[in-house]
């Protein structure tokens, strides 16, 4: 037998194989297909004391694979014909997971199922290694994060309190038997912590823009999340995604936002590695922020206070914060983290209610309310029963100038390109055209008026370039 170790560094299992077969050719066997090959994995010792998914993400970390060849053709020399050669490649740390497992997400502290040990191919049919908890699955956001973990191969345990006919739409998110739906009563401790006991993440999405008779901003910001943390930590589950809100402010005039702060603050004194996400208004196919302007046509046109001259808004695309929840989950050192996640440009208010008609090719009819009278008239909205379209907290919620947070992280650190007003609205306004402007080309609506470019289309380009040069 004749034995040649092969330390490589290969970048994924493809290149290992080429790798292979350039060593073999070394040996004057140049036909692939007139060999076969006998392929052994080996665990080595310090692999196997350790626990698999305790060494993922280890540098000292690796796995020896042997590949063993018997040589079974006429064209290669005669010396050769007959004899075993073996092959022992050694990967190191992250490269193993190109050859063991598809996309091993989380590290893992506690003793888990074999079904959630990570293998297969990168995709939806791969099994990441993470079970994900997400509360609040059946909201706007959340639609988009079960999406995003469903397609690298995660676990998702959906906990609803609606009827099951309503979260039909988010089953073929995941391969089959990836997706876990459970009916859940966030007043009651027991059926919480059955929904997260047996997850690694955590992801808390629970939110309403409106008080309700049953649940006021209280209960949804403060108490959930505190109860939804504590069993968490109890549970020992590794990883709690909290998502709060960009101007989440105990001095705000809006009481959503005092209670967010609130809220980010007990989930913090509980779960003091939490990872708070702080999201500036989400825009998207099914938001409340750009249909709210949108069809405020209805109504004969858009109040704004101070005709909007004096609010400045940042508004992020739902994908991308979706995105940024998958990579958190990701990235081991997100732990105890807060993020700020806005797009990359802010508006004047008023110039931004400009674009949204501009783009659904509708009459623009802006006015200036003062404050006062304006929530009298959302105050005959808050009398709906039922969905309420706008509120008082709204307005002020709305006409609060976003947050700069310069020193927390944001999407560039979790290698996101943010995408723009002018790029995705398209998709949220098209449906508020009218039949004859269905298809005209978004070029006919100029760009809206930046009051702040905070990625200029270079420096767009220049992170983009470097995404691209690392794979990313
Ligand atoms: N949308 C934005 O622009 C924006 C901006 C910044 C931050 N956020 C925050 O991001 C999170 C997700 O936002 P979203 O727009 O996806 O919210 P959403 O569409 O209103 O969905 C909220 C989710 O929370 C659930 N929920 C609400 N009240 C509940 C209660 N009392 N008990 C149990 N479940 C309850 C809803 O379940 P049901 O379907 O059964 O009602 C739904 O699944 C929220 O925390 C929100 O505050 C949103």
């Amino acid at each position: 037998m004749h034995e040649t170790p092969v330390h490589s560094h290969p970048e994924n299992g493809a290149l290992a194989w080429n790798y292979a077969v350039v060593r073999l050719c070394e040996h004057g066997i140049r036909n692939r297909t007139s060999f076969f090959f006998f392929f052994f994995v080996k665990w080595s010792t310090e692999w196997a004391r350790t626990s698999l998914f305790q060494n993922y993400f280890h540098e000292e970390s690796f796995l020896r694979a042997d590949f063993k060849v018997i040589l079974q053709t006429q064209s290669a020399p005669l010396s050769t014909v007959g004899k075993e050669f073996t092959y022992s490649f050694l990967f190191i740390g992250p490269q193993i997971s190109s050859l063991a497992a598809s996309v091993p997400v989380i590290l893992q502290q506690r003793n888990v199922h074999h079904a959630v040990v990570p293998h297969g191919k990168p995709g939806r049919s791969a099994v990441s290694g993470a079970v994900a908890t997400v509360f609040g699955a059946t909201g706007f956001l959340g639609r988009y994060v079960v999406n995003r973990l469903g397609r690298i191969g995660s676990q998702v345990v959906v906990p609803y309190r609606c009827d099951h006919y309503d979260i039909m739409y988010l089953k073929p998110m995941g391969d089959l038997g990836q997706l876990q739906f459970m009916e859940w009563n966030p007043r009651n401790k027991e059926s919480t912590l059955k929904a997260l006991q047996h997850s690694n993440v955590v992801v808390n999405l629970v939110g309403r823009e409106w008080e309700t008779r049953n649940f006021s901003f209280e209960e949804v910001f403060v108490t959930i999340p505190k109860n939804i943390a504590l069993l968490a930590k109890e549970a020992g589950v590794e990883k709690l995604i909290h998502v709060s809100h960009l101007n989440a402010d105990i001095k705000s005039p809006s009481k959503y936002l005092r209670n967010k702060a609130i809220g980010e603050e007990a989930v913090r004194e509980v779960f003091p590695e939490a990872i708070i996400i702080k999201p500036s208004e989400l825009f998207g196919r099914e938001d409340r922020f750009l249909n709210y302007y949108a069809n405020m046509r209805r109504f004969g046109g858009v109040p704004l206070i101070s005709y909007g001259k004096k609010t400045v808004k940042q508004p992020i695309y739902v994908a991308d914060v979706a995105r940024a929840i998958v990579n958190i989950v990701k990235d081991q050192d997100s732990i105890g983290k807060t993020y700020a996640l806005a797009g990359p440009n802010r508006y004047l208010l008023q110039d931004m209610v400009r674009y949204i008609y501009a783009v659904a090719h509708r009459p623009l009819f802006m006015f200036p309310l003062p404050r006062p009278l304006y929530h009298y008239l959302a105050r005959i909205f808050e009398l709906n029963p039922f969905d309420q379209w706008t509120s008082r907290d709204k307005v002020d919620r709305f006409h609060t100038t976003d947050k700069k947070f310069p020193d927390l992280p944001g999407l560039e650190d979790l290698e996101i390109i943010p995408s723009s007003l002018e790029q995705k609205a398209i998709e949220v306004l098209r449906r508020h055209r009218k039949y004859r402007w269905l298809d005209a080309d978004l070029d006919v609506a100029k760009p809206a008026h930046t009051c702040e470019l905070l990625m200029s289309s270079a420096a767009h380009f220049r992170v983009y370039a470097s995404y691209s040069s690392r794979g990313v």
